[in-house]
């Protein structure tokens, strides 16, 4: 068993592949972190805790007149709150009594094989040829009653350990759960990097490092998803370390609305880290018997560097987190129809775009905004899911027809989750969107945000876009929300419920791609919010590729993939060649250029294909079947960032390494290029070094090892933007 309860020393020991996570039962009750970093085999660490009489650090009363024993410096797995310890809490309860208290002490403890169950929210499974082990650890506070299970799953294999929280509510009142934190870990040390991805719309997922400084650092999102400012994944890793070397730790919340990931760095040089439900606006009421279940957080350790953290990130992502089938499957490559036609088609204009992309390769054609109710412009119609006759006289059945039989597949956008003013579904229940009582609601794009904690909403969505995709053959459905939520006040909640509304519309959400995507394991879901605005595991789970960003430009999206593969695989992220110059930035980039970047994901066009000349179209006919042999090299094998676009700005290069080893591409983009510049060589990594390769863009062979110490040539001929890729195949 890869979980241990070890009695005499009262300590927990979970094992992964190269891990170990041990914790112990102090003194008193409570729960200590004792390790959790690099495997040891069955050493007890206990003696890691050293107590001493610390000034202003109160001490609990049953310490009696020991004043060495004080939760303010002890490393804990769950803190208490409103007691003696003042670091970041991992829980505010309202008890009964108005007091603000929760000292939780073990009162039990399961361990199972297999993997605990999250009611409602989405959770890595696990397969058969996982091993997968469980640990819950009952903590309860002895004088309400009220408890809180912390689960642990062990993935051994896959080097991964889950966590997360259950409040049960065993006390005779009526509790406000204000603050739950899924996961809190403790360091006794504090020489860490803190890395989190930053940003706004049209540039998600900046990566930012700072060493943590004394004091509480904070990224999160109280915006109603995941959000393009932060991104609910986060590293810390010593300071020295870098792709290569190091110790490292991740953080990924499998949650799509707002979340809360701060760590701080205490008096004493410790560090605690915790993630969960970002607590502003929450409150959640809990009747006695009632519980609460706080959404996953997925930890990884790398003693080897950032790359290894990610791909073990990759690994269980790839395998352990998609619902559809499609997560497996070679997606088909598209064009969409935003950027070349925004609201501005109609059938016969949407044919001939379709019609000349099949004759580059394009496997699929979608139709993006504009379909359906009175839709011209993104002022009207959302909500009103019934076909657009004016520009689609056959409607959605007749184009799919005739996209069809052209060869292609049929998609669609949506955006469900919303209601413009001017719609039928807003004139008839003006109550079904979310709105304080005597205010105005904010609007967004035009639009206000449907209540999915009702479930009457969410019948009629579930009704209405499951008779959409019944209406016509659609193998692809891109999945929009395009603003975030405000005034998160529901019309038929009761006032102490209000706090819920933030976390009840996400399990709404839930329940509804329960009940559309999981229904329909045939189509091809893709997430979105305006681009990359709820890029997260939770939306993984029902969708196996987001649209990346809403920034097509190929030289930004290097930043943003860059940032984005540090958690999340390539076969997550959606990436389309658009037209030049950019529609976001007014930046031309060359065709092959455009094509290399948006290979770096899953592969797709959005641009007028009638307005392209023969050469781009045989570029982009090329970059497709090129895409299309190296398939599987790219959705699933092991990526390496050759360069940080942060810090190095003279080219970005990325590589992806098969298994096997026996197959590698690197794509390099010059970014800065100076007159007469150095010559430099881009080094290769994960190949054998034993093995010989041949590099199809050169002549001769080389073995791993030269490739990966003495690396490749970067032509000096390479102006700004240009690109080169490197096919690298054993022989
Ligand atoms: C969002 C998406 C775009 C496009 C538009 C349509 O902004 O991110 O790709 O679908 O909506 O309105």
């Amino acid at each position: 068993m890869s979980v241990r309860y070890i009695e005499s020393k009262k300590t927990f020991l979970l094992q992964t592949k190269s891990s170990t996570y041990q914790m112990k039962i102090s003194d008193y009750g409570y729960l200590l972190h004792l390790y959790y970093g690099e495997r040891l085999e069955d050493e007890d660490l206990s003696y890691l805790i050293q107590l001493q009489d610390r000034g202003f650090s109160p001490n609990p009363y049953e310490a009696g007149n020991d004043r060495t024993f004080s939760l303010d410096f002890l490393p804990q797995e769950f803190s208490s709150d409103g007691s003696s310890d003042y670091r970041l809490s991992s829980i505010e309860i309202k008890n009964g009594d108005g007091s603000y208290a929760f000292v939780g002490k073990v009162a039990k403890h399961q361990i199972y094989s297999g993997k605990y169950h999250l009611a409602g929210l989405p959770s890595l499974w696990t397969t058969e040829k996982d091993t997968a082990d469980t640990l819950e650890i009952w903590l309860t506070d002895a004088v309400t009653q009220l408890t809180v299970v912390l689960c642990y799953c062990v993935l051994e294999e896959k080097d991964i350990i889950t966590r997360s929280v259950r409040v049960i509510n065993q006390s005779e009142d009526t509790i406000y759960l204000n603050r739950i934190m899924s996961m809190t870990m403790d360091f006794m040390d504090s020489d860490y990097d803190f890395i989190h991805f930053d940003g706004r719309h049209t540039m998600e997922r900046e990566w930012s490092r700072n060493p943590l400084a004394y004091g509480i650092q904070t990224v999160g999102s109280f915006r109603g998803a995941s959000s393009h400012q932060h991104n609910p994944f986060a590293i810390l890793c010593e300071s020295a370390a870098n792709e290569d070397y190091g110790r490292c730790y991740g953080f990924s919340f499998v949650y799509s609305g707002n979340f809360m990931c701060k760590v701080e760095k205490d008096q004493y040089d410790q560090t605690r880290i915790v993630m969960g439900i970002h607590p502003k606006h929450f409150s959640w009421q809990m009747k006695p018997g009632e519980s609460f279940t706080a959404p996953e957080v997925v930890l990884a350790y790398s003693g080897q560097g950032l790359t290894h953290l990610t791909h073990l990130y990759h690994n269980v992502y790839r395998e352990n987190l998609c619902k559809s089938p499609y997560a497996k499957k070679e997606r088909p490559i598209l064009i969409n129809s935003w950027e070349a036609a925004y609201f501005d088609f109609d059938e016969e204009k949407l044919l001939k775009i379709a019609g000349d992309a099949v004759d580059m390769g394009v496997e699929l054609f979608v139709l993006d905004d504009g379909w359906f109710g009175n839709r011209n412009n993104d002022n009207a119609a959302l909500g009103d899911w019934d076909v657009n006759t004016a520009k689609l006289p056959r409607g959605l059945k007749g184009l799919s027809d005739e996209i069809h039989a052209m060869g292609l597949k049929f998609g669609i956008w949506i955006e469900p989750e919303m209601v413009s003013e001017d719609s039928k579904l807003y004139r008839k229940h003006p109550d079904w969107c979310l709105q304080m009582p005597r205010r105005q609601p904010s609007r967004g794009r035009y639009q206000l945000v449907l209540d999915l904690s009702r479930e009457d909403v969410r019948d009629y969505i579930v009704t209405s876009i499951n008779g959409v995709l019944g209406s016509a053959r659609i193998e692809y459905v891109k999945w929009d929300m395009n603003r975030f939520i405000t005034d998160a006040w529901s019309a038929i909640a009761e006032k102490e419920k209000q706090g819920e509304i933030y976390h009840r519309y996400i399990l709404g959400l839930y329940d509804i791609m329960n009940r559309i995507i999981l229904t329909h394991p045939e189509v091809l879901f893709c997430g979105c919010s305006g681009g990359g605005g709820r890029f997260d595991p939770g939306m993984l789970y029902y969708q196996p590729q987001i649209w990346c960003s809403d920034n097509t430009d190929a030289v930004c999206r290097l930043k943003i993939q860059y940032g984005t593969t540090f958690v999340y695989p390539v076969s997550a992220m959606e990436s389309h060649v658009s037209v030049c110059p950019n529609h976001q930035t007014g930046r031309t980039v060359p065709i092959k250029t455009r094509g290399v970047t948006a290979m770096d994901g899953i592969l797709g066009y959005e641009l007028d294909s009638t307005k392209m000349t023969q050469e781009e179209k045989q570029i982009c006919r090329e970059q497709i079947q090129s895409y299309k042999k190296d398939y599987a090299l790219i959705a699933e094998g092991d990526y390496f960032r050759l360069t940080n676009p942060y810090t190095f700005m003279e080219y970005v290069a990325w590589e992806h390494v098969s298994r096997d080893q026996k197959e590698a591409l690197i794509s390099l983009v010059i970014m800065e290029k100076e007159a007469n510049d150095a010559q430099r060589c881009v080094k290769a990594k994960g190949l054998n070094p034993g093995m010989y390769y041949q590099v199809e863009e050169m002549e001769g062979h080389f073995s791993g090892q030269v490739l990966m110490s003495a690396g490749l040539p970067v032509p000096n001929g390479l102006l700004q933007y240009e690109a080169i890729q490197y096919h690298i195949r054993a022989i």
